[in-house]
């Protein structure tokens, strides 16, 4: 059998076992999704939205890209969160990062990487905002985690600081942005931040009012 055969044998096998558990799952999911939770999370093999955080098919609107970088000209990523707010009015956004990320250690690099390079961009100027915080970091794992922390606790400033979620906010949604990061080593989840509607009174352009803030959320 070819790997590509393979995977559609494990398709229906794991099918087959859901509907032994319940039989009307797919049914019932066919009919609507109503997820609680946009996850926007990094592209990374080993950071799979629904199995972190246990939860089936039908739970979790997810956008994934390389370091979960949020940026207000994404139309790809800001469609998605549009989509998640206004129309299925979901309750969370999560932003998840996780320590060893590549595209951050890349974004540390002075190595010519093509035209991923622009992407990283975004994450370089993240290091560059912050790079007192850096000071004290001996060796380049202290320093590529603490870059990781830093890029979720400023995407989850770049959400809270789109139309969308203004928006939202000022029509009287609950709606909270938290910003999680993730240890490939133990599978164990940290939370960052947690921002919520009173982020309508700070200036969306204190690109520094985010910083300060990581403390252990979850
Ligand atoms: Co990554």
């Amino acid at each position: 059998m070819s790997r590509i055969e393979d995977l559609f044998n494990r398709n229906r096998i794991w099918a087959e076992r859901i509907k032994e558990i319940n039989p009307d799952f797919f049914l019932n999911l066919s009919r609507q999704q109503k997820p609680e939770y946009l996850w926007i999370g990094c592209s990374d093999s080993r950071v799979p939205a629904n199995q972190i955080i246990d939860l089936p098919p039908g739970e979790v609107f997810v956008h994934r890209n390389i370091a979960n970088v949020v940026v207000p000209s994404d139309l790809n990523c800001l469609s998605v969160i549009q989509f998640a707010v206004e129309v299925l009015e979901i309750k969370h956004i999560i932003v998840c990062g996780h320590y060893g990320c590549g595209g951050v250690k890349a974004a540390l690099s002075s190595e010519n990487h093509g035209l991923i390079d622009n992407w990283l961009r975004h994450i370089r100027n993240v290091k560059r905002l912050h790079a007192s915080d850096f000071d004290d970091l001996v060796g380049e794992e202290p320093t590529i985690d603490r870059l990781c922390e830093l890029n979720v606790i400023e995407q989850v400033h770049n959400v809270c600081a789109t139309t969308i979620v203004r928006d939202a906010w000022l029509r009287g949604s609950h709606l909270t942005v938290e910003g999680w990061v993730y240890s490939i080593k133990d599978g164990v989840l940290k939370g960052l931040c947690s921002r919520g509607p009173e982020t309508l009174d700070k200036d969306p352009g204190d690109d520094r009012g985010a910083v300060g803030e990581i403390s252990a959320v979850g």
